[in-house]
């Protein structure tokens, strides 16, 4: 399994999750600076392990002279809207701050890395749980459809949506995976393909648009997602497009499951309405590694997120167990 980010006595050690495939390396963070853009340019992404990166860049921050708690967390929380385990994490090492009131500073310093260590442990662990309760729902002898990446890079290992299906094949199911591409930042075809293919799952890329092609064929048995963000009456924020297979799986009588952890649910948004959608660069859009795909000057939209309304959704996975609707009530019940 890859080891998507690392605490070492160097710094906070990642995967460049912006040049894979075709490079596989670490960046090195030194400073909580350096953390926040590394959230903001993606070369950590995916909303558990913003989480997890944004804990450990509290706890490198404080380690720097002159640090000041508040600074550091407004830094971070303003490097991504969406995701609301960012702002999670975040709350979490705050009130861990606080309870150290008056204690030794080299003690608080190291009660930060505890807890930042702590984060992403209890992440792996909850996303195997999260596969076992998820790996139930998937039909054997069936390809999944997934989007974006919800695997081991985009948690603290495991993966959400990919721990589901990792859970499933572990559990004997002969599956196979259909990889969105996920434009426009590729993180179907460039990360959930790298990773699946190091596992040895059977795994195929399509674009965008070739979903409806293949649910119309019945080819596809299920459509496992992760989530950025998941409101009271289980209204989904994920990667741009998520929208749109949730549409087809309907139409197609295809179930579309949800994989997320607690920490992604925001319970205090009664619906997805609510939820801050990130716009990102219109370059994103327009290059292509680079090299340009539209005429300069042309006007570009580029929400990285869209919101599917839970009456789309056929179950959401989460660590605890499985929530059906009405969401306001079965959310609140696993949240506890
Ligand atoms: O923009 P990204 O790559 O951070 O978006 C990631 C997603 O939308 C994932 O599906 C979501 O964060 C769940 S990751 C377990």
């Amino acid at each position: 399994m890859v080891e998507t980010i690392e605490w070492k006595p160097e710094g906070v050690v990642m995967i460049d999750q912006t040049r894979l495939p075709r490079e596989f390396s670490y960046v090195t963070c030194t400073s909580y600076q350096e953390v926040a853009e590394a959230i903001r340019s993606m070369v950590i992404r995916g909303a558990p392990a913003i989480g997890v990166a944004a804990a450990m860049g509290v706890a490198l921050g404080m380690q720097q002279p002159n640090a000041s708690m508040d600074t550091i967390c407004d830094d971070l929380a303003g490097t991504r809207p969406t995701a609301v385990n960012l702002f999670w994490a975040i709350d979490r090492m705050k009130r861990l701050y606080a309870s150290l009131d008056g204690k030794p500073a080299a003690e608080i310093r190291a009660a930060l890395v505890a807890e930042a260590q702590k984060i992403k442990l209890e992440d792996i662990a909850v996303n195997q749980a999260m596969g076992r309760h998820g790996a139930e729902l998937i039909p054997d002898g069936k390809t999944v459809l997934t989007h974006c990446n919800a695997g081991a890079l985009a948690t603290a290992g495991y993966g959400t949506a990919l721990g589901v299906i990792r859970a499933a094949v572990e559990a004997g199911k002969k599956i196979d995976v259909f990889a969105d591409e996920t434009r426009p930042f590729l993180q179907g075809a460039r990360l959930t393909a790298w990773e699946l293919q190091q596992d040895n799952i059977p795994t195929t890329i399509i674009t965008d648009n070739m979903a409806g092609y293949f649910m119309r064929q019945g080819r596809i048995g299920c459509v496992v997602v992760g989530a950025d963000r998941i409101a009271a009456n289980g209204d989904v924020a994920n990667k741009v497009g998520t929208y749109s297979v949730a549409v087809l799986a309907k139409e197609n009588n295809v179930p579309f499951y949800v994989a997320a952890p607690i920490s992604t649910l925001d319970l205090t948004l009664t619906s997805g309405d609510q939820i801050p959608i990130e716009q990102r660069s219109p370059r994103e859009v327009t290059e292509v590694f680079g090299v340009p795909v539209a005429p300069e000057g042309i006007a570009v939209q580029n929400p990285a997120f869209d919101v599917t309304p839970s009456r789309y959704v056929t179950a959401i996975i989460t660590e605890k167990g499985i929530a059906r609707a009405p969401y306001e009530g079965s959310l609140r019940d696993l949240a506890g």
